[in-house]
């Protein structure tokens, strides 16, 4: 569907006059070439000028060009364009009526025999698939990766070897615990899978956007997901861990304490899939082409930075934009702002295995950046959103174990378990055996091999052998040797007693809670307190609450002590705060890149404003890659003193605060006596979740009357150029947290 040249129309659209394109592209829409995307600016016959994000008519054929890439080309033999065509029934039998059922008589029953009726009622009847058991929610795009230089001295994995190539791959974000239609901003891990179209076949790195777990052993993985879900005696709450369960295994299962300091942190309130790191989380190996092998660990860095929500918002945005990540990255794509991510690797020889204070395949742990550093390896782009989620997003079956020569397992017992579960369960999710002939799970090199059958076969595989050895076919399809190809697993000298033990070296469950813990700065301390408090708060239990504070006592008892408070149990019985005081700098999001780039300002705006000086500032922001909507009581032409006329397309009623991250006053006077009132809760809300406001001409009025002048990352200013600047530097700063709230 993407496989088309950005289109910059300069002329009329629909009587409207396209006079420039900001910033992204114009696209067809549901493979009609007469609709296309735009973002852009432009100026009707009126002279009125719009911020325009929707779908015109334009009424021109657009150039289709070749698929972007081998995974697109693939895809393409799948897509049906079904807009300007007969509809048939599904053997292709042209129809000539799909209102009525075939009844005997007008006012008669209707006809088994009416063959369309019940193919028609038969397919829908049956367009429902399980959702995953976990994961169920996500949102997926394609795109591409690069590796920055060869990476043969490590691996031999093809797609790390040469800069020049670009390889495509599928990503899904997910959140963890809530059912498929559950809201984005809940607190939650977030699932990052990757799937990469390699030349060798598929490798999926299925990571998430924290690098340690809650569990060491795949055994307890339903124990803890069982604990998480929804209690089944009256299936309460919804995607959220703020129940007696979760925290019941928790207390029990002390080995969560790292994760759950994560879990409590604002890592676990993203603003946006663009703005996450992802981890593989396990210890995997690379093995190059002498044999030689190293651990590694896989991040992805985001080029815009780590960012996220304030609880209060995250709470707020569930119920006014339950679609707000998938949004914020299907728009994202739209406009041309491709999210980007670094990989990065961190490697660990051999021969020091035994060299650091935790145990390296210990998947509660992370491998401090200080102690080893992350190389940079590569870029991924996301570029194109999926034409139908159905059969991309939700079809897609990401598995752990999908590897490619030059990357291999360790003994991570989590791992291990990772290694059985997926296909498991997407063989009943996706209804057997043949989901890798799917089409967004078609690796893009061929494959053949002797099995055959099961549900849904698309493959017509041709002769007489399905069968190895043989001779009929001269004993093929054949094996490769690892000199040709072939993947040779890595050969670790294992021996030990059959035992189900927990490793001595995975007992250490405090340490790395307490460096998270340490590397916090005081806003992010303050926001893991509120966490606690507000989780353990809905907790009914009063021993449960108990334990976790007597529990995370071991991680800080000033943590502990402020918990204890607001949830009303006892402070912990070990008054004595942990001995230990390394922290890691890389951990704090304090530490993150801050960049206005597409950061959505709400602009509120009301008639008679300051013409030529609001563009001025609107036109600056678009400059500085920040996202100017504008905000009015009513929605459609708001005009200016000048005759400059905006097009308001939000209103104080179909937005909020909360979907944006900074405010601007623009001034002027609203048609209804309900503006002020509406603009200054705006506002107000904006400050107590610490977000950049600007005011400018008759706007500062509204901050004045709240007393908000002169506090952090508040800006005014009367000259545009110089307010600008500074409200740019004000958003790209993310959360002004000295602020004094009021
Ligand atoms: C023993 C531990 C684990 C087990 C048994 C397990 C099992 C599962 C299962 C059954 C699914 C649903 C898959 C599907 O229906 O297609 C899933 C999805 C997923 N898991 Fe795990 N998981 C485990 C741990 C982890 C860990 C540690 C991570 C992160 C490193 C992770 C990341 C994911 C992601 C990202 C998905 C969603 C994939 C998608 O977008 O389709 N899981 N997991």
């Amino acid at each position: 569907m993407a496989n088309f040249k950005p289109y910059i129309h300069r002329g009329n659209i629909e009587g409207v006059y396209v006079k420039e394109l900001i910033k992204g592209c114009t696209k067809r829409r549901n493979n009609d070439l007469r609709f296309a995307f735009l973002f852009c600016r432009v100026r009707n016959e009126r002279g009125v000028m719009i911020l325009c994000k929707e779908w015109r008519q334009i009424g021109v054929n657009i150039e289709r060009k070749p698929g972007q890439n081998e995974k697109d080309r693939q895809l393409e033999q799948f897509r049906s364009i079904d807009e300007g065509k007969p509809m048939t029934t599904n053997e292709g039998l042209k129809l000539s009526e799909d209102e009525f059922s075939l009844k005997a008589g007008e006012r008669g029953p209707t006809l088994i025999e009416d063959f369309h009726f019940r193919e028609k009622i038969t397919h829908f009847d049956h367009e429902r698939i399980p959702e995953r058991v976990v994961h169920a929610r996500g949102y997926a795009a394609h795109g591409e990766f690069q590796v920055y230089e060869s990476m043969k001295p490590y691996t031999k994995a093809k797609f790390l070897q040469n800069p020049a190539v670009k390889t495509p791959v599928f990503v899904r974000f997910s959140t963890v615990a809530g059912s498929r239609g559950s809201a984005d901003t809940v607190r939650d891990v977030r699932g990052f899978a990757v799937k990469f179209y390699t030349e060798e076949g598929n490798y999926d790195l299925v990571g998430n956007n924290i690098p340690v777990f809650f569990i060491q052993d795949a055994i307890k993985f339903p124990d803890l997901v069982h604990s998480f879900k929804p209690e089944p005696h009256n299936e309460i709450p919804q995607a959220q861990t703020a129940h007696d369960t979760f925290w019941d295994f928790v207390v029990n299962n002390q080995e969560s304490a790292h994760m759950v300091m994560w879990h409590m942190s604002d890592r676990a309130i993203p603003r946006s899939f663009r703005m996450m790191e992802g981890f593989g989380v396990h210890t995997f190996r690379f093995v190059n082409e002498e044999g030689k092998a190293c651990f590694v660990k896989f991040h992805w860095k985001p080029k815009l930075g780590v960012h996220s929500l304030v609880w209060d918002e995250a709470q707020k945005i569930a119920g006014k934009d339950p679609d707000f990540h998938r949004r914020d990255l299907y728009e994202a794509i739209e406009m041309g702002n491709y999210p980007e991510w670094e990989l990065g690797v961190q490697m660990i020889q051999e021969e020091d295995e035994f060299n650091f204070d935790f145990d390296i395949l210990d998947p509660t742990k992370i491998w401090p950046e200080e102690e080893v550093p992350v190389k940079i390896i590569g870029k991924m782009t996301l570029n194109r959103n999926v034409d139908n989620v159905f059969a991309e997003t939700e079809q897609v079956a990401f598995h752990p174990g999908n590897v490619v020569p030059g990357i291999d397992f360790t003994n991570d017992p989590l791992l291990q378990g990772r290694l059985f579960s997926y296909t498991d369960t997407q063989l009943i999710r996706l209804g057997g055996p043949n989901f890798h002939e799917l089409p967004i799970n078609r690796p893009v090199c061929p494959f053949h091999n002797n099995q055959r059958d099961g549900y849904g076969r698309q493959t017509i595989n041709v002769g007489q052998v399905s069968y190895h050895r043989n001779s009929l076919a001269n004993n093929t399809p054949s094996v490769s040797s690892a000199q040709e190809g072939g993947y040779a697993h890595y050969q670790e000298k294992v021996e030990g007693r059959k035992v189900r033990n927990r490793s001595k070296s995975f007992e250490d469950h405090f340490s790395q809670a307490i460096l998270f813990w340490n590397s916090m700065g005081e806003p992010e301390k303050q926001h893991i307190i509120q966490a606690f408090s507000f989780e353990l708060g809905k907790v009914k239990s009063k021993s449960i609450k108990q334990k976790a504070v007597d529990m995370f006592a071991n991680v800080s008892t000033n943590l502990a002590n402020a918990v204890a408070n607001a949830i009303g149990v006892n402070p912990p019985e070990n008054a004595e705060d942990p001995k230990l005081e390394k922290s890691s700098p890389a951990l704090s999001m304090l530490n993150t890149v801050m960049l206005p780039d597409t950061r959505k300002v709400g602009v509120i705006l009301g008639s008679q404003f300051n013409g030529p000086k609001v563009a001025a500032v609107v036109k600056g922001l678009q400059a500085a890659g920040v996202l100017p909507v504008i905000i009015s009581d009513k929605a459609g032409d708001v005009k200016g003193t000048d005759g400059t006329i905006f097009e308001a397309t939000e209103t104080f009623l179909t937005s909020c605060s909360v979907l944006f991250d900074a405010i601007y006053a623009a001034g002027g006077q609203g048609s209804t006596p309900a503006f002020e009132k509406n603009a200054a809760q705006f506002i107000h809300e904006a400050f107590m979740h610490y977000k950049a406001i600007g005011a400018t001409f008759d706007g500062v009025v509204f901050l004045e009357k709240a007393n908000l002048l002169n506090q952090a990352g508040v800006v005014t200013g009367e000259d545009p150029r110089q307010f600008t600047e500074e409200f740019v530097k004000a958003i790209a700063a993310d959360r002004h947290w000295d602020r004094r709230l009021i």
